[in-house]
């Protein structure tokens, strides 16, 4: 085992906190049995006590240790999603302390699908309670530099396990009478989840605040003004006296009044400008710019994650 792995297992024993690697995003991490842990998190995170955390586990026999009753359709999702980027929100087991939960009766749980991280749970007798590694309504790192920069001052450790390889958070899936309902779109496509499972109910036709507490209209957010659009051109001409940062998809724009150009994938590719996502917000937010435009995605797949957290940065 490497030095950095020992001092994480050694500091996680401890009750402390620090940064490991997902393959969606950085997560803050901390024993997900341990109430001291699991406050510090919160502290660190400035987080609401109301928003709960997902709690990450080595393996699907695991499972059982912390939810119960957990329904049919949830195993086949299980058995098909991980270790990857799929959440579900179950009926906890009292193992897991109130303050993970938001006080719900319910545990939202992941197996992460990154070799690093999967080793240090191998190596703990308890799974590790997560938010992404950033302050609260902050954009999420993908980076070990993301979380340096953003809570290097307030954690004693980061575990770098390099560039998160889909760069969006996990997809959530909760459950209404054992029917699976879609909380959160994430690095999962419904598309892929249907055609597991067949046709599954979004939230966007339930109440958001009740189901999953935290996905708030403001989020992933840069300190500069943010906005989005599906017609670049126009955008630019609007703002065209100011320092502009700006986010393409796939073609670069030739107008002299940007100061900043990043492309998501030159090659057109949608995962790689998921992938690219955050990095190209974190780079731009630290140039000083008067606002940064970023362009839209086409509204399917994995473009509708992204522009869910294009959206969610641009809000008031
Ligand atoms: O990809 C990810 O999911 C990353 C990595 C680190 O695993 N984690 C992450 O955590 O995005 P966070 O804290 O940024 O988002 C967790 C969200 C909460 O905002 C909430 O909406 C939902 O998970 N959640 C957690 N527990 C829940 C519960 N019991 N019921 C409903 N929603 C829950
Ligand atoms: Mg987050």
């Amino acid at each position: 085992m490497s030095p950095e792995l020992l001092q994480a297992i050694a500091l996680l024993n401890n009750n402390e906190v620090l940064a490991m690697p997902t393959e969606t995003v950085y997560g803050l991490a901390g024993n997900a049995f341990s109430e001291e842990a699991v406050a510090k998190i919160f502290t660190i995170k400035q987080r609401p006590l109301y928003n709960p955390l997902i709690v990450h586990i080595k393996n699907i026999a695991y499972l059982n240790t912390i939810a119960q009753n957990i329904p049919d359709v949830a195993m086949q999702l299980a058995n098909a999603f991980w270790p990857g980027p799929l959440t579900m929100v179950l009926e906890k087991k009292d193992c897991i302390p109130d303050i993970v939960t938001g006080g719900k009766k319910s545990v939202a749980v992941r197996i992460p699908n990154h070799p690093l991280c999967l080793q240090l749970l191998e190596a703990l007798d308890f799974p590790l309670a997560a938010p992404s590694a950033n302050p609260f309504g902050k954009i999420s790192p993908t980076s070990a530099a993301h979380v340096h920069k953003q809570l290097g001052n307030t954690i004693p450790f980061v575990l770098d396990g390099g560039n998160c390889e889909r760069g969006l958070e996990s997809t959530i899936i909760g459950f209404e009478n054992e029917n699976p309902v879609l909380l959160r779109v994430g690095a999962i496509t419904q598309n892929e989840i249907e055609k597991t499972i067949g046709p599954i109910k979004n939230i966007d036709k339930y109440n958001t605040e009740i189901l999953a507490p935290g996905m708030l209209a403001k989020h992933y957010s840069p300190n500069t003004k943010f906005i989005v659009t599906p017609d670049v051109e126009k955008t630019l001409h609007q703002f065209e006296n100011l320092k502009i940062g700006l986010i393409k998809f796939c073609k670069s724009e030739n107008n002299k009044n940007i100061h900043t150009e990043i492309i998501l994938s030159h090659d057109g590719n949608i995962n790689e400008a998921a992938q690219n996502l955050y990095s190209a917000m974190h780079t731009l937010d630290e140039l000083q710019l008067d606002i940064i435009i970023a362009e839209k995605m086409k509204d399917d797949g994995i473009g509708k994650t992204i522009n869910d957290r294009l959206q969610r940065a641009m809000a008031e």
